[in-house]
């Protein structure tokens, strides 16, 4: 679905990421780890066309997204749940959702997917009207999740969805992308937390100052000195 071949991306001279190479498969849930700074959010908004890239390739299910613009890639299937949320404050929890969906204004399945939505996050349904400003930290992120699905994704990018949460939020929103695993959607999900992430995840890839520098199944990863010493706090 998603394979990423030598890729070199950043701002202007230097290559914030550098000869990345990682794939995902249809339906797979696939983790990025790594410490503050070592390029994960970078990583995702080069997929998303948000980043300047340098040269490699990004090919998604069949077409090639280097030089195609940001506002095209949402189109062809690929959902980003950015970092800090990024819901818009002044406007309800329905028009947030709506707003992921203006790819596809004239698909008759929108109202199909907001009950899907809503099933998902019955949170949601309950706050309809509700300025999204005024929600709590996972709420939002449950907003910024619902809005990326609304653009009905076949890969789904989530940026530290569970930054900043209360640990049983955390476990919600854990469970969510879990269900949303389950219908088939394939997820690069970025985490610090790499205790959650190496539980959702069968496989994942650590960043290290823009490169990979170690990726195996989560499993690998969990027994990975290294891993365990940096990102597990052993
Ligand atoms: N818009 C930008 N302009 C210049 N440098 C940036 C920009 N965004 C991120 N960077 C730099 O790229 C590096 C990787 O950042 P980032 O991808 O946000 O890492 P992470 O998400 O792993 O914390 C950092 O050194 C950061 O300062
Ligand atoms: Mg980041």
């Amino acid at each position: 679905m998603l394979e990423i071949k030598n890729l070199f991306a950043g701002y202007g001279q230097t290559d914030t990421i550098s000869n990345i190479n990682l794939n995902v498969d249809k339906g797979e849930t696939v983790s990025v780890l790594g410490a503050n700074t070592a390029g994960k959010t970078t990583l995702l908004r080069t997929i998303s066309g948000l980043t300047p890239r340098k040269r490699g390739s990004i090919l998604f299910d069949g077409s090639e997204l280097l030089d195609m613009e940001g506002k095209d890639i949402p189109a062809l299937g690929i959902g980003h749940v950015p970092e800090g949320r990024h819901v818009f404050p002044k406007i309800s929890v329905i028009d947030n959702l709506y707003l992921g969906a203006y790819s596809r204004q004239k698909d008759p399945e929108i109202k199909s997917r907001l009950e899907d939505i809503f099933e998902l996050f019955p949170r949601l349904k309950e706050r309809y009207h509700q300025l999204a400003g005024t929600l709590s930290g996972g709420e939002q992120q449950m907003v910024a999740i619902g809005r990326a699905l609304m653009g009905k994704p076949q890969l789904l990018l989530l940026d530290e969805p569970s930054h900043g949460l209360a640990p049983i939020v955390v476990d919600e929103v854990h469970c969510a992308i879990e269900k949303i695993a389950a219908t088939g959607v394939a997820v690069l999900l970025v985490e610090q937390n790499a205790a959650l992430a190496l539980q959702v995840a069968k496989r994942g890839f650590v960043l290290s100052s823009g490169s990979i520098v170690i990726k195996g199944t989560s499993s690998e990863l969990a027994e990975n000195p290294d891993v365990k010493k940096a990102y597990l706090g052993a």
